[in-house]
């Protein structure tokens, strides 16, 4: 069970998650909200939240496992206008915040771009952006967020064993999922109002920075050392001495 008003009770934000839709069992948050949306029944700054997300998605069409009862699972609607250059920077304003939360609750997270949350080289969390956009203007954005939080080795899929990690394996201890909701969404309210830091906030946890990456691009296999980001959050790899941009590719 998750309940609302501890969430609520613990966020510091002007918009984000004042609406909160809560469901004991769902599919897929992101999904959910996409429906809210296009039945006119979403608010800016809407949250959807659920105890139990039955087939989360993840990027690059795989799955994405929450513990039932366990994980966070959680989607935020932002209905606000937005250009796609500052759309392209809110899955790192995401995981900026997410790692700003963990931080804040004594963790060292990493990021592995373009929003992986790492802690102990281990995947913990992740984002999928979903936006409708026409004619270059984006009309609505959904920021799906899944962190690993009280999940034990043994409640992942064996495939996740050597890969996946929760904040409970990491310390013995259970935590509420609530506060560490209302702290990913109060950090989100304010990486958004202040899109000039982005780029120097999330390369502060980047995992790999000056570091050799491996990669696919076009269905080939590259490497090269991770040079940054751009005013867009593209990755900057440079390969062969020269620096190229890549909006979206798979780092290994
Ligand atoms: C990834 O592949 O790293 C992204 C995972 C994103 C999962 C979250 S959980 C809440 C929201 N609803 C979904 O179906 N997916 C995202």
């Amino acid at each position: 069970m998750i309940f609302k008003n501890l969430i609520q009770a613990n966020l510091r934000t002007e918009y984000l998650g004042k609406d909160i839709e809560y469901y004991q069992i769902i599919d897929s948050t992101n999904k959910e909200a996409k429906s809210i949306i296009n039945n006119n029944e979403a608010t800016h700054g809407m949250m959807v939240i659920t105890d139990n997300q039955k087939n989360g998605k993840g990027r690059l069409n795989n799955g994405w496992f929450m513990g039932a009862g366990k994980g966070l699972a959680m989607s935020i609607i932002y209905l606000k206008t937005l250009s796609i250059n500052k759309a392209t920077l809110i899955p790192l304003a995401s995981g900026l915040a997410i790692a700003k939360a963990l931080e804040n609750r004594g963790f060292k997270p990493k990021l592995k771009w373009p929003n992986d949350i790492i802690l102990n080289n281990k995947k913990i969390g992740g984002i999928l952006c979903e936006s409708d956009i026409k004619n270059n203007i984006i009309n609505s954005f959904i920021i799906g967020i899944g962190l690993n939080i009280n999940e034990t080795i043994n409640d992942f899929p064996k495939e996740l064993h050597d890969k996946a990690t929760s904040l409970f394996i990491e310390t013995d201890n259970s935590f509420q999922r609530e506060l560490i909701c209302a702290i990913i969404t109060t950090f989100l309210e304010r990486s958004i109002q202040n899109f000039d830091s982005i780029m120097d906030g999330w390369l502060s946890f980047c995992a790999h920075l000056d570091k050799k990456v491996t990669f696919h691009y076009k269905n080939k296999e590259y490497s090269g050392i991770f040079k940054g980001i751009n005013s867009k959050g593209h990755a900057q790899i440079e390969t062969d001495g020269r620096v190229l941009q890549f909006p979206s590719v798979y780092l290994r």
